[in-house]
């Protein structure tokens, strides 16, 4: 595996690449790696002749400054799992290789998604995604781009992004990949204790608790008989919402028929955790 640290390199080298027809496949992330984004890279593998994999903890997506400073930082055990994975290039920059001193900063304009569920909780993180990605995709400029489903807003977002930019590369959204016991891989995991790890299993059992018991009709109730499941299991609740699976518009009733997700994020202790199911 190649490591790069500048973009105009890493032009040069895909650009290479390119003249000899390579599919570029392109894996984000903020490093503290772990089984979920492997089988992102794994994926882009598959399907592509190249895969880049960028680890960049971006400072304008965090609306908590603590968040940011505890965001876990693995950065060896990252480039080992990388090299294992056959990636072909990292991309690691620095903030101000990302961040000219003074620059304009956009406003995007996401509609509804920058106001509902995480965008109410961590104002402004969206904002922060669009300009990274963007950036990083004019970097990259790969044929796809893989994303967790995990982050199911985070994917909308950055499909509402790309095609408002009228960008060509595709947009691929891959399964959210959880432990044995079904918690979704996260690096905020990493923050969990023993006893926390274990009841971290709350999160995919208030979401499995709506999956299991929605009927058509009013699904107030079943909202709030979730959030008091991990309210009496010692989480403080951000959120459990029914959304619409291709919109995210929240939903107070069901025809039966509409496709919905099933959304949540709260914390334990220190720890915020989210994750989805579709319905
Ligand atoms: O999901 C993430 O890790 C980040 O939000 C992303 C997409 C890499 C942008 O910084």
């Amino acid at each position: 595996m190649i490591v790069i640290k500048d973009i105009i390199t890493l032009k040069q080298q895909l650009n290479n690449n390119r003249k000899t027809n390579k599919s570029i496949g392109f894996v984000p992330t903020m490093g503290a790696l772990h089984a979920g984004h492997i089988s992102l890279i794994d994926e882009s593998n598959a399907h592509n002749d190249v895969t880049v994999c960028s680890i960049f903890v971006n400072p304008t997506q965090f609306n908590n400054p603590e968040d940011l400073k505890k965001y876990p930082k693995t950065i060896e055990a990252d480039i080992d799992k990388l090299e294992k994975a056959n990636c072909t290039f990292l991309f690691l920059p620095e903030v101000d290789e990302m961040y000219q001193t003074g620059e304009t900063i956009e406003q995007y304009n996401l509609g509804n998604l920058e106001t509902i569920l995480e965008g109410k909780y961590r104002p402004g993180h969206f904002q922060g995604v669009c300009i990274i990605v963007e950036k990083l995709l004019n970097a990259v400029e790969p044929d796809v781009l893989y994303l967790g489903r995990k982050d199911y807003q985070q994917c909308m977002v950055i499909n509402k992004m790309m095609s408002d930019k009228k960008m060509t590369t595709i947009l691929q959204i891959c399964d959210t990949v959880r432990e044995d016991d079904g918690l979704a891989m996260s690096s905020r995991n990493m923050r969990l204790n023993q006893v926390e790890r274990k009841q971290a299993l709350r999160i995919i059992e208030s979401l499995k608790l709506i999956k299991d018991n929605i009927k058509q009709g009013d699904i107030t109730e079943l909202k709030k008989r979730s959030t008091f499941f991990l309210e009496t299991n010692g989480y403080k609740v951000d959120y459990i919402e029914i959304a619409d699976a291709e919109t995210l518009a929240l939903q107070n009733e069901w025809d039966g028929k509409r496709k919905l997700v099933a959304l949540v994020a709260a914390y334990l202790n220190e720890v915020r955790l989210i994750d989805n199911i579709v319905l």
